[in-house]
């Protein structure tokens, strides 16, 4: 049984986008401080959020003498437990964490999350599983009532880079929309995950049962996995109000 935070962030309407940094660095020290406690073994998940959360364990760590163990869920997060001077294991290891705390790039009203803006999706929801507590760092940008609503890209989904083509179009018949292939930002060739995979971002049209979609298409032969985090949020939401002050 998972038991989700949410730490959601509010502050007033003016300047959205340039208080985002300042709110994805309260979210990421909250999580720790809240949520992180002495000889534990902490899942540290990916893309520019959990970096703050990753300081913040870092200071502790050595203010506090805390003997705290990380396993990563991407190459980046590896980096980042190294840089920081973090214990680093591994699932071989550590199979059973205390806490994952990773970021989202959709976060809706039944704490559904959309995972995998930055390709990390796969190993992030191995980790969250692997955890007791999963905490989820999303700042107000993240926040929405309906999935679609504030992340535009779409669901991504790993697949097995042969079975592109097919996935894509069964997913599309099935469900309509478009599932399209990630590329590099140089155009130059796909993007490759960690698992030496690709991506699909199914660009949905309506709202869908997400558990009954990321059932079937998990199905689909040649899916690895999808960023719909679905039924790992039981424990409703905490919210961190946050007037835009220090
Ligand atoms: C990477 C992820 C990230 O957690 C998600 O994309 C959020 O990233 P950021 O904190 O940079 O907004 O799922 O696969």
């Amino acid at each position: 049984t998972h038991n989700l935070t949410h730490v959601c962030l509010f502050r007033s309407p003016s300047d959205r986008d340039g208080m985002a940094e300042e709110a994805k660095k309260l979210a990421g020290y909250a999580a720790v401080d809240n949520h992180v406690q002495n000889n534990q073994v902490v899942g540290v998940g990916s893309g520019s959020t959990i970096v703050y959360a990753v300081d913040r364990l870092a200071e502790r760590v050595r203010q506090e003498k805390l003997n705290i163990v990380c396993v990563p869920t991407s190459f980046q997060a590896r980096q980042l437990i190294l840089q920081r001077g973090l214990t680093l294991s591994d699932l071989d290891r550590n199979p059973e964490l205390d806490v994952a705390i990773d970021g989202a790039d959709e976060v809706d009203a039944a704490l559904t999350l959309i995972k995998g803006g930055g390709g990390c999706l796969t190993q992030e929801k191995i980790v969250a599983g692997c955890a007791k507590h999963f905490i989820v760092i999303a700042d107000f940008r993240k926040d929405s009532s309906a999935l679609g609503q504030q992340w535009k890209k779409g669901v991504p989904i790993e697949v097995i880079p042969m079975a592109y083509i097919p996935v894509s179009r069964a997913i599309a018949k099935r469900f309509g929309g478009e599932a399209v292939l990630r590329m590099a930002i140089s155009k130059a060739g796909p993007v490759v995950t960690d698992n030496s995979n690709f991506l699909l971002d199914w660009k949905f049209e309506h709202a869908h049962n997400w558990k009954e979609v990321n059932t079937a298409i998990k199905m689909i032969p040649g899916v690895v996995e999808t960023g719909l985090f679905v039924g790992m949020t039981v424990c409703g939401s905490e919210c961190v109000l946050w007037d835009g002050g220090w």
